[in-house]
């Protein structure tokens, strides 16, 4: 019997995180939380983001008994992840960040636009890491608030408004040549922003990478499960039917798992 892997997010996003988990370890069982009752993450305070992930890491310990955590959420790996990595010392801990590194060995202009939440962009963790690649590139960095609430709403007006004006306040003159979605919502706008920048623009997302990193995680640990029919459980804080709608939208799980079921968690204290 083999343990599930837990991912939260604060909502949809993370299921594009979850959707490249399930391509490269299509054995697990997965466990994913929607906080939605408590989103947006990105635009408050860390101390409500750090509570927030704390909860749902106990949930999906003491509930799920799972064997390693995936992060999928830029803001909550900016706010918590050196936290639960030291409060769970047992507990593997898998985090997102923007793919910032990728983006310095793709681009060929050395100007890259980075899109993501303020809390994100505000954070220590992204500093450092803006630190150490700023003599390899030029990064534009674009706070996208409300991006991720319409998204998370499926509001197709809104996404469109907000992708044009976060893309426009890039620049259009001498014009970035790849583009880091560094919010895991973004990636279900991908098309709207593709058709904003234009096809010369890369667009980079966290997805692979993460993925790939759970499975080296994993093997080290010698925790991978052997061939066998997967499971996800989908439970979020919020509205159960816009996760189920999203899920339906953007990614059709049933067509990979053998078995998908959904719940709603206590928007508290998920026990
Ligand atoms: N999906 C989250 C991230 O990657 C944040 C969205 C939100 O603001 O809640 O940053």
């Amino acid at each position: 019997m083999h343990a599930p892997i837990g991912v939260f997010d604060s909502g949809i996003g993370g299921l594009s995180i979850l959707q490249a988990l399930r391509a490269e370890l299509p054995f697990e069982d997965f466990v994913y939380v929607a906080d939605s009752g408590h989103a947006p993450y990105g635009e408050r305070d860390p101390a409500h983001v750090i509570v927030r992930a704390r909860a749902i890491t106990g949930y999906l310990r003491s509930r799920h008994h799972i064997k390693a955590l995936v992060i999928a959420c830029n803001t909550a790996t900016a706010a918590a992840i050196h936290l639960l990595r030291q409060e769970q010392p047992d507990l593997p801990i898998i985090g997102v960040e923007p793919a910032l590194k990728p983006a310095a060995l793709h681009s060929q202009t050395r100007r890259i636009g980075v899109l993501a939440t303020q809390g994100t962009l505000s954070s220590a963790k992204f500093q450092a890491l803006l630190d150490s690649l700023k003599d390899q590139a030029e990064f534009i960095c674009q706070p996208c608030s409300g991006l991720a609430s319409a998204i998370e709403a499926g509001d197709a007006d809104k996404i469109q408004s907000l992708s044009q004006q976060y893309t426009a306040a890039l620049g259009s003159e001498d014009g970035v040549d790849t583009l880091v979605l560094g919010c895991t919502h973004y990636p279900f706008a991908r098309d709207v922003l593709q058709a904003l920048v234009g096809p010369s623009v890369t667009l980079l997302d966290s997805g692979a990478p993460v993925a790939r990193q759970t499975r080296r995680v994993l093997e080290a640990k010698a925790v991978l499960a052997p061939a066998r029919e997967a499971s996800a459980l989908l439970c979020s804080t919020g509205n159960i039917e816009a996760l189920q709608v999203a899920v339906r939208r953007w990614l059709p799980l049933d067509a990979f798992f053998n078995r998908v079921s959904f719940q709603t968690l206590d928007p508290e204290t998920p026990t």
